[in-house]
């Protein structure tokens, strides 16, 4: 079977980007004229997802409108000769599919991956990708988990990538045994352990290949780490059950839900776009001189 659904939780307050996040979803900020969450749509779409579910709350309504067709705006680019953004724009609106149910309560990622249980079928397999993350690499890593999770007869899949010891209170993270290159067969994962309590250093940026039966575990599962309901926890007893792979993705990781990788994304991005990449070269060429 395909793997054609993702859902994206999207409810988060983004307290770290306050005040802009006041009145603006975090997802909607742009990483130079392009809002982070249209990155990790692009991801899943380019790995053969044809529907999203969001997972939202109040005040998110920009992002489903963001991936509707705006005719008003196609018109007047039409109208004024913009020709170019008119494709741009309509393509937006081309994209995919978008459904959305509201997470009424905040009660952790796991309850929020809950909330899309009704959109999935019997036996069928999704992604959920969080939007905190930009992955760059020509191969999407949805797509290289998806890859993994044929291989391994449709079992569910989480992207891991190594971080430093002392970041592993930050991450979900996985143990296990190694069956083939950059491949674990799970054993456990583990939320947000102290770094003397890890069991590795193999931490999840937020990449999921799961099957449906990981919501009969979600409504089973206790409040966990921070006294929310975590999907770690749940991906844990998915592994003690059945199985469940974990594999090392390709590809440069930018921890957008932080001042630091979103900075480092603007520029990394702008250097590598052909319009801006002379400029952004020079300006900083020059900066650094003055530093
Ligand atoms: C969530 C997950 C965690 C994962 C992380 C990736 O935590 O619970 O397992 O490693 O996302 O960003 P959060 O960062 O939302 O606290």
């Amino acid at each position: 079977m395909e793997i054609t659904k993702a859902i994206i939780p999207v409810a988060g307050k983004g307290t770290r980007f306050l005040p802009a996040t006041k009145e603006t979803p975090k997802e909607m900020l742009p990483i130079l004229n392009i809002p982070m969450i249209q990155y990790v749509v692009e991801e899943a779409v380019d790995s053969g997802i044809k529907e999203i579910i969001f997972v939202t709350s109040s005040g998110k309504e920009s992002i489903e409108n963001y991936f509707d067709i705006n005719k008003e705006l196609e018109v007047f680019l039409k109208n004024v000769g913009k020709e170019e953004l008119y494709k741009q724009i309509n393509k937006i609106g081309l994209l995919v599919s978008v459904q959305t149910v509201r997470q009424k309560e905040q009660l952790g990622l796991g309850h929020a991956v809950l909330m899309g249980k009704s959109f999935i079928n019997k036996g069928e397999s999704f992604a959920v990708l969080l939007g905190d993350d930009i992955i760059i690499n020509s191969n999407p890593v949805t797509k290289q988990l998806v890859e993994v999770s044929k291989k391994y007869n449709n079992s569910s899949v989480i992207g891991v990538m190594n971080v430093p010891k002392e970041k592993t209170s930050k991450y979900g993270i996985v143990a296990g045994k190694e069956v083939a290159d950059k491949t674990l067969h799970m054993e456990k994962m583990v939320e947000k352990p102290k770094p003397e309590d890890a069991p590795t250093t193999l931490a999840t940026p937020g990449r999921y290949i799961l099957n449906q039966e990981i919501f009969a575990i979600l409504e089973e599962i206790p409040r966990g780490a921070g006294g929310e309901y975590q999907l770690t926890d749940a991906i844990n007893l998915l592994a003690q059950r059945g199985e469940v792979y974990a594999y090392e993705f390709e590809g440069k990781r930018y921890d957008t839900g932080s001042l630091e990788g979103y900075l480092s994304a603007t520029i990394d991005f702008a250097l590598e776009r052909e319009d801006l990449k002379d400029f952004a070269k020079e300006y900083i060429i020059n900066k650094a001189k003055e530093l």
